[in-house]
């Protein structure tokens, strides 16, 4: 499912950050998939699908690259 519209990033993409790349940081999410960086439309659908992603996950290993 496409979560950002304007980006084309999807819920995929995004769980992928999350479990790939250890973020815990919404911050660092944008900055990483350009999700909720333009319109902002999609910033609580790619909120929640990132706090349901980091929910599945052990624990904080954050990462900031
Ligand atoms: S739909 Fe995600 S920034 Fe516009």
């Amino acid at each position: 499912m496409i979560v950002c519209l304007c980006n084309r990033v999807s819920d995929r993409d995004i769980r992928q950050v999350v479990q790939v790349h250890g973020v815990r940081d919404f911050e660092v999410l944008k900055d990483m998939t350009r999700a909720a960086s333009c319109c902002g439309c999609c910033h609580d659908c790619a909120r929640e699908v990132f706090d349901a992603a980091c929910a599945t996950q052990p624990h904080e290993s954050a990462q900031t690259t």
